[in-house]
């Protein structure tokens, strides 16, 4: 509750010394914001699309060391989840305590490939969680490759993971891509991983706590219900079982909580969803920002629109991006696609029907609920260069100079 009336404004961080039934410090909100991104990585927020987008292909490779600060402390007997970690319930209609800033990483079962993604994890008791982890997510297609071979999936859930690893967890790079080596490209340098002791994995050795395990094999479980990024309530349904074998952390953690559908867990979604879409659209028009206000399942693109601009063109490359990429809005530079306002007033000055709509009927974007998200939209709300005369946007240059207590008695 007290991190969801901090996300009403002014949506900082906030750390929790003293919660009840827990040992260690609760911290939400952490990446709430872009800035914090682009803070975490060392890299200018003006910079921060066109640097992800480049430094996705300068993988950098890992760098193994012998101690961490994630093994500062190791539990590997006698295994009690619900007295290990807080027990938090994040939203009212909730099947009890979840992990929800959990980062799963895993090997491919054939090629070795990591993996990383947040899974959400329903707290049982004793070493006994539950994932939601289904294909076509990477790490429900390597459960289901690793089950066609009888066997189950080493794996670790890692909390307070370096940013540039919850870049990669909330990432849509392809599944041969290996996401510990992008997340060294990420922040420009080798993630530090160290071997874990009860798996045969490497696990980011700066993490604040790796829960290692297996997710095991032919088991499937009732979990849910869970309050979900779409605000509504994903209902009680059959999910994965993971067993866990060890659990490691520094001497002093502190503990990540994301509430989902939240500007946390929103902003890393459509951080990575953005950088999809900048790569698609930089190759028809010149990028300026992307924003995605309200929700993730579409997006708002700034671009400098030339004479020469193939808006259509632009816009089929913007759905195109990620399947739950079903709505987007041009707009010119002018144009704030973080402001759902400004947005607004684009598309009622500058946005005409009868030209402006893309519309691709019958393609499935984010899929849940067998018959919804059907369908793809692009509005144009941007104008074109020769009638800059008549769009060009009223300026007031000196408004900021203004104080009203100089003209009001
Ligand atoms: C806080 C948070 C929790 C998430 N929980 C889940 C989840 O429980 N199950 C799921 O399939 N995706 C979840 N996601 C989305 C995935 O992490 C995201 O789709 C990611 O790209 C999947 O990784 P992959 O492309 O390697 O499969 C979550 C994202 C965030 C930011």
């Amino acid at each position: 509750m007290v991190t969801r009336r901090m996300q009403l404004g002014p949506n900082q961080a906030i750390r929790f010394d003293a919660v009840r039934g827990a040992t260690v410090p609760v911290v939400s909100n952490v990446m709430a914001r872009r800035e914090a991104i682009a803070t975490s990585l060392g890299v200018p927020m003006d910079d921060l699309l066109p640097t992800l987008a480049a430094r996705e292909a300068q993988t950098q490779p890992l760098l193994t060391v012998a101690s961490a600060p994630v093994q500062e402390v190791v539990m590997t007997d006698a295994i009690e989840v619900s007295r290990a970690l807080p027990q938090i319930v994040h939203s009212p209609l909730d099947g009890g305590p979840y992990i929800s800033a959990g980062i799963f990483i895993a090997k491919h079962p054939d090629t070795g490939v990591y993996n990383a993604s947040w899974n959400r994890t329903q707290i049982v008791g004793g070493d006994h969680l539950r994932v939601r982890m289904m294909a076509p997510q990477h790490l429900g297609q390597y459960h289901e490759i690793a089950e066609r071979q009888g066997k189950g999936v080493p794996a670790a859930c890692i909390i307070g993971a370096p940013p540039s690893l919850m870049l990669a967890a909330s990432s849509k790079v392809p599944i041969e891509s290996d996401e510990l080596l992008v997340a060294g490209g990420w922040q420009g340098e080798p993630l530090r991983v160290v071997p874990a002791v009860s798996i045969p994995l490497l696990v980011p050795a700066d993490a604040e706590m790796v829960i290692e395990g297996e997710i095991v094999p032919f088991v499937r479980e009732d979990e849910g219900p869970f309050g979900e990024f779409m605000d509504a309530y994903v209902d009680v349904g059959k999910n994965h079982v993971f067993k866990v074998t060890a659990i490691t952390q520094r001497r002093d953690p502190v503990y990540h909580v994301i509430i989902a559908g939240t500007p946390e867990d929103l902003n890393l979604l459509s951080m990575m969803l953005d950088v999809e879409v900048y790569k698609a659209v930089s190759k028809f028009a010149k990028v300026r920002d992307i924003g995605s206000p309200g929700q993730i399942l579409g997006c708002v693109v700034s671009i400098e629109r030339k004479s020469d601009t193939d808006m259509k063109a632009a816009m089929k490359a913007a759905l195109d991006a990620h399947r739950w990429m079903k709505f987007v809005v041009m707009v010119n530079e002018d144009v704030n696609p973080h402001d759902a306002n400004d947005v607004m007033w684009a598309i009622h000055t500058r946005f005409t029907p009868d030209k402006g709509v893309l519309h691709f009927p019958g393609v499935q974007g984010f899929s849940r609920v067998e018959g919804t998200h059907v369908g793809k939209m692009a509005l144009d709300a941007t104008y074109p260069p020769h009638l800059e005369p008549e769009f060009r946007r009223r300026q007031f240059p000196d408004l900021g100079k203004i104080r009203l207590e100089d003209y009001l008695g």
